[in-house]
């Protein structure tokens, strides 16, 4: 509501839209699909370019969490998809930010890495082996429980 009456505050870089604390959303993909989870490798910043992640991105003024998350999923992946549950802990990021993960659904193309380094499909036994961006370590324990319990 806050949104819709402009009353979303804006951060030190002018970010616009906020939840109700104040704090612009990212928001990031578990996307399963035949028990399986999907990571992208980032290319940017230096720090993390070759670490995968959940893929997602900001959530823009006037949409929802699901809005702004299927939306990033198209531009980054090629893919349409269906956005579900929230999963795991949300994370604080600097600038009045936080990260959340949703549960998403496949519902039509094949992942593409048109904004990141690769994509891959990982099963619960790999999911600790790999190198995921810091943030995103603090969903492991919920994401071995979407795999395992789907
Ligand atoms: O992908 P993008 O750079 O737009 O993400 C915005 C911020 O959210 C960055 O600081 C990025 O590191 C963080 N992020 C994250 N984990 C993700 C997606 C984004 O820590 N899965």
């Amino acid at each position: 509501v806050a949104q819709q009456l402009g009353h979303g505050h804006d951060g030190p870089m002018g970010t616009g839209v906020s939840d109700r604390d104040g704090r612009r959303e990212v928001a990031a993909a578990a996307l399963v699909d035949s028990g399986r989870l999907l990571l992208a490798q980032r290319v940017s910043p230096p720090e993390l370019a070759g670490r995968w992640e959940l893929p997602g991105g900001k959530i823009e003024p006037g949409e929802t969490p699901a809005e702004g998350l299927s939306r990033e999923l198209r531009e980054e992946l090629g893919i349409e998809a269906v956005v579900g549950h929230r999963v795991g802990v949300e994370v604080p990021l600097p600038n009045e930010m936080v990260l959340r993960a949703y549960a998403v659904e496949l519902k039509s193309g094949v992942p593409v890495a048109l904004e990141h380094a690769a994509v891959r499909w990982v099963g619960v036994d790999e999911l600790a082996d790999v190198d995921l961006v810091p943030n995103d370590r603090a969903w492991v324990p919920a994401l071995v429980e979407l795999l395992t319990r789907g």
